[in-house]
C-alpha cells in the first residue's frame, strides 16, 4: 500500500518540553510482569502504589445514590462544592486544630497529583529555581520541569538544621521547594519540630513551600504525621496536599485537596478553570461522607500497612537483609545489599521478578539519589507478602 504523504508521520513533532521527559523506567518491568502472568505465573507485585483495598461500603452507596440524580451529570462545581471544602475545614480544625477558611484556604482536585501539576504550573516559569529533596516522588520533578523551571536537589532530610544548610549551600534562594512527609520512596518521617524550625527560615528566605501529605494517615504505633499549618506564620508561604487516594482506599476516584495560603489557592483554581471542570459531583458527595464520618476504616487501613511492613521487613531479616524502622508511607525502601550492590536497582529488580517472581520499583526510577535501593510497595496481603519473602529467601545468598 503506498502512503499519503499528506499522512507521514515525520510530521508529528512533539513540542520541545517533550524532549526533557524522561522514559518511563518502571514501562519494561511492567510489561514484563504482563508477560509473565499471561503465561499463569503469578507475580507478586509491590510496584505501584496502588492501594489493593477497597473504599467503603457507605462511599460505594452514596455514589449510586447521587448518581441517581440528574443535576449530577452536568458540569460539576470546580473548585469543589462548598460542603466538601467545609468538610475539609473541619477535618483540620479536628485532626490538627488548624483554622481554615473553606471559602479562600481550600480547592478540590483531580487527586493530588494533578493540584501539584496545575499549581507548578502557575507558581514557577523559566528563570525560576525550585528545590525537590531527592530522591523524589517522580511528579515533584518533573511537574517543575514541564513548567520550564530549573531544579536543585538535595538529600531528603527530617533534620531541619541539615536542611537549612543544604539551603544555605545553594548558590541561589530558590523561589520554591516541595517537600513530602512521611516521604514516597524512602518513608522518611518528621516531627512537628521540624516544621517549627524550617518554615520560619523560609518565611525570612521567601520561599515558597508545597507540602504533599497524601500520607498523613498512614502512621504507625504513636507515631501521628504534623500538617505544616500547624506552625504558625505558615499559611503565609505554605500550602498543602491531601488526598483520599491513600486514607480512603480511593486512588481510582480522583479527589484531593489544596489547603493553605489564599494566594496559591486562587491562583490554583484560576489555572484550573482553563484546564479542567473539577470533581464528578458523586464523587464529591462520597468524599464529604468519608471525611465526615469514615473514622474507623483510616485506622484500619494504617494498621494493615503496618503489620504487612512489620511480616515484610521481619521475613526479610531472617535472611540477613536488614531494613530500618520507619513509622509511616505504604513503602519499604531497602538497600540493596552490599552482595548484589554492583548491579544496580534496575538490574536488581528485574532479577528478582526473573528468580524470584516479585516485582519492585528499583530506586533509580525515583532521580540518582534512589540508586543503591528498591521501593517495595505494601499492597498485597500478608500472606502474599510471606509467600514473597519466601520467594526471594531462596535466591537471595546474604
Ligand atoms: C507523595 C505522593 N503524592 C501524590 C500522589 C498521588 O496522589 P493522588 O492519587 O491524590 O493523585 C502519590 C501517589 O502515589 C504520592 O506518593
Amino acid at each position: 500500500m503506498t502512503q499519503n504523504p499528506q499522512f507521514k508521520t515525520t510530521s508529528i513533532v512533539p513540542a520541545k518540553r517533550m524532549d526533557q521527559l524522561p522514559d518511563y523506567l518502571f514501562g519494561k518491568l511492567n510489561e514484563e510482569k504482563q508477560r509473565r502472568r499471561r503465561e499463569g505465573i503469578d507475580v507478586i507485585d509491590f510496584g505501584m502504589g496502588n492501594p489493593d483495598m477497597p473504599a467503603s461500603r457507605e462511599a460505594v452507596e452514596k455514589i449510586h445514590q447521587v448518581i441517581e440524580d440528574d443535576k449530577a451529570h452536568r458540569y460539576p462545581n470546580p473548585a469543589g462544592i462548598p460542603n466538601l471544602l467545609k468538610a475539609v475545614a473541619d477535618h483540620y480544625d479536628e485532626f490538627y486544630g488548624v483554622d481554615l477558611n473553606y471559602d479562600q484556604e481550600v480547592v478540590a482536585t483531580i487527586g493530588s497529583k494533578e493540584g501539584l501539576s496545575h499549581l507548578a504550573l502557575a507558581m514557577l516559569g523559566p528563570g525560576d529555581r525550585c528545590v525537590v529533596p531527592a530522591p523524589f516522588f517522580p511528579i515533584h520533578k518533573w511537574c517543575a520541569v514541564i513548567a520550564g523551571a530549573e531544579i536543585q536537589h538535595l538529600p531528603v532530610t527530617d533534620n531541619a538544621e541539615r536542611m537549612i544548610d543544604y539551603m544555605e549551600k545553594l548558590d541561589r534562594t530558590p523561589k520554591l521547594i516541595f517537600l513530602n512527609f512521611p516521604h514516597n520512596p524512602t518513608s522518611t518521617t518528621v516531627d512537628l519540630d521540624f516544621f517549627k524550625t524550617f518554615v520560619p527560615y523560609c518565611l525570612e528566605k521567601n520561599v515558597i513551600i508545597i507540602h504533599d501529605f497524601a500520607y498523613k494517615d498512614i502512621t504507625f504505633g504513636d507515631y501521628k504525621a504534623p500538617s505544616i499549618l500547624q506552625v504558625e506564620g505558615a499559611k503565609e508561604i505554605a500550602v498543602e496536599f491531601t488526598t483520599m487516594s491513600k486514607s480512603y482506599n480511593m486512588a481510582g476516584w480522583r479527589c484531593g485537596f489544596c489547603v493553605g495560603n489564599s494566594r496559591m489557592i486562587q491562583l490554583l483554581t484560576r489555572i484550573k478553570s482553563f484546564f479542567d471542570y473539577g470533581l464528578f459531583t458523586p464523587v464529591q458527595v462520597a468524599a464529604i461522607h468519608e471525611l465526615r464520618h469514615n473514622r474507623d476504616q483510616v485506622k484500619e487501613v494504617a494498621r494493615k500497612y503496618e503489620s504487612r511492613r512489620k511480616v515484610l521487613t521481619e521475613g526479610l531479616e531472617r535472611y540477613g537483609w536488614d531494613i530500618p524502622y520507619s513509622r509511616g508511607a505504604m513503602y519499604v525502601w531497602a538497600h540493596i545489599p552490599d552482595r548484589y550492590r554492583e548491579m544496580g536497582s534496575l538490574k536488581f529488580a528485574e532479577w528478582l521478578l526473573e528468580e524470584a517472581e516479585v516485582l519492585v520499583s528499583p530506586g533509580i526510577g525515583f532521580g540518582p539519589a534512589g540508586e543503591g535501593h528498591i521501593r517495595m510497595s505494601l499492597v498485597e496481603n500478608t500472606q502474599r507478602i510471606r509467600q514473597a519473602v519466601r520467594q526471594i529467601g531462596r535466591i537471595i545468598d546474604l
